[in-house]
């Protein structure tokens, strides 16, 4: 087998997966530019799936509006369609989605009927680059500072699309740490809005009272609805910061403890596949659940003896994933690290319960070809969508998909996982130039030549 320049071995995807035939472009490294290498490749009919007609879905782009036809919230999952619509219900009376003020943008808590918080919106055009964000602190950094403004290797203003791919490549995977999130659209007198808007709204209003047999069936009253990300409330979580101090002074039953470091270890497999650039200890939150029985009577007074009572329950859900899926890996003097790679429990080597689950799904071929469409599908709708750009995105993604399933395979621990030379993937087209206009795809692992990203930025 063929080793980079650290002395580790390149991997080829397709030796694993189930793409291994004729049709797989060999794997071979490359001296002239040593750091190249196809890894693989997938055979394609003249329409990929790319090309197929979307079943059930509107051509237009997602952020296309006109005044009179709303499209409305449709999913093909009765749970979330059933909490859009109790979001849509409460807005109806009155109870109104309200602004998280700790946040960088305009997100909001909203709400059900009886007041209890349900979903986190958050709009498009009042995301850091919207021309909403309602944050004076983010316009006057925008404006005084634009160099240092955002982060380069993102694509500006497709937060909302970047939570609801973290999602999508959740569920893919079966991690279940992020809050269900996708793209929905809703207006509520809350949001930030124009006065444009608003006044249109007014007259509107005025209009479709005034005349409701006739402008008052075609008009939709209202302000316009905003396109955004929607993910689930979850109950009874704090900041991972929170948990984690106390975790330092007061140390998880053995049982517990291990139940917390498979599920960050889902939340690393999860952050380093989509490379979000905004993990901090803030942007994950944990819920502990202490069983009323357990105190220190029951459990004895240095530290209980756990097997006479249930342990504590303790549930990771991973928040705020609005800066993730660069099209290129950060640079080394804004390295945006992942801040878990601190913690103590990065040092433990990825558990048998996670290689087990996680590497058969990533190291083969097909299923990340699955991914990267399923992304597609949700990416494309953007009105700013750029295919080559995406599939930048997609080119970071195979690459830490790569080194991650090397890392797995090694029982690496997720602090040597982020030390690792990252790569990129990139797809390419090769026409096969015989009558049928048939295609393949050759895949080219390339490493980024800079040091690894441990620096503070
Ligand atoms: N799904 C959720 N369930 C429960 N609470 C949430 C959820 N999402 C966010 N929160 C709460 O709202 C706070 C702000 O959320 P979030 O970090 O996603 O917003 P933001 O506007 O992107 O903020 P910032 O950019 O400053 O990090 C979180 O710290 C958390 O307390
Ligand atoms: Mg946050």
């Amino acid at each position: 087998m063929s080793v980079d320049e650290t002395g580790r071995p390149l991997i080829d995807f397709a030796s694993e997966g189930r793409l291994n035939g004729p049709d797989v472009v060999p794997y071979h490294a490359d001296p002239a530019s040593y750091s190249t290498a196809i890894v693989g490749g997938t055979h394609y009919d003249s329409r990929t799936s790319e090309q197929r007609p979307l079943l059930g879905r509107s051509r237009s782009r997602m952020d296309s509006h006109s005044d009179t036809e709303y499209q409305g919230n449709h999913f093909d999952d009765p749970e979330f369609s059933s909490l859009i619509q109790a979001a849509e219900q409460a807005i109806d009376v009155g109870i109104l989605p309200e602004r998280i003020y700790q946040g960088s943008s305009g997100s909001y808590f909203v709400k059900d009927k009886e007041g209890k918080k349900i979903g986190v919106f958050k709009p498009k055009d009042e995301e850091p680059y919207g021309h909403l964000n309602p944050k004076w602190t983010k316009w006057c950094h925008k404006i005084c500072c634009p160099c240092c403004f955002g982060r380069n290797c993102l694509i500006p203003n497709q937060g909302y699309l970047s939570e609801a791919g973290a999602s999508l490549v959740d569920q893919k995977l079966g991690l279940n740490i992020v809050p269900k999130t996708k793209v929905v659209r809703l207006a509520s007198e809350t949001f930030n809005y124009t006065a444009f808007d608003r006044a249109k709204a007014r007259s509107k209003k005025f209009a479709t009272e005034r005349f409701p047999d006739t402008l008052g069936k075609h008009v939709k009253a209202g302000l316009p609805p905003k396109l955004g990300s929607f993910q689930t409330f979850v109950d009874g979580f704090k900041d991972a910061e929170f948990h984690l101090r106390k975790f330092e002074v007061e140390s998880l039953p053995a049982i517990t403890n291990k139940d917390f470091l498979i599920q960050f270890q889902k939340l690393v497999c999860l952050d380093y596949i989509i490379r979000n650039t905004d993990r901090g200890n803030d942007n994950w939150l944990i819920k502990y659940e202490r069983t009323p029985e357990v105190d220190r009577q029951v459990a004895g007074e240095e530290g209980g003896d756990w097997d006479y009572v249930d342990p504590p329950k303790i549930f990771v859900a991973a928040i705020d994933n609005g800066l993730a899926f660069p099209f290129k890996h950060p640079d080394s003097w804004r390295a945006y690290p992942f801040y878990w790679a601190w913690l103590t429990q990065a040092k433990e080597p990825f558990m048998d319960e996670i290689s087990d689950f996680v590497l058969p799904q990533i190291a083969d071929m097909n299923f990340v070809q699955d991914l990267t469409e399923d992304l597609y599908l949700l990416f494309r709708e953007d009105k700013g969508f750029d295919k080559s750009l995406f599939e930048r995105q997609m080119s970071v993604l195979r690459g830490q998909i790569l080194n991650l399933t090397q890392a797995l395979r090694d029982k690496k621990s997720p602090l040597q996982l982020v030390q690792m030379p990252v790569v990129t993937v990139e797809r390419k087209k090769i026409e096969s130039g015989d009558r049928l206009r048939s295609h393949s795809h050759a895949f080219t692992q390339s490493f980024q030549h800079r040091p690894p990203f441990f620096s503070w930025c």
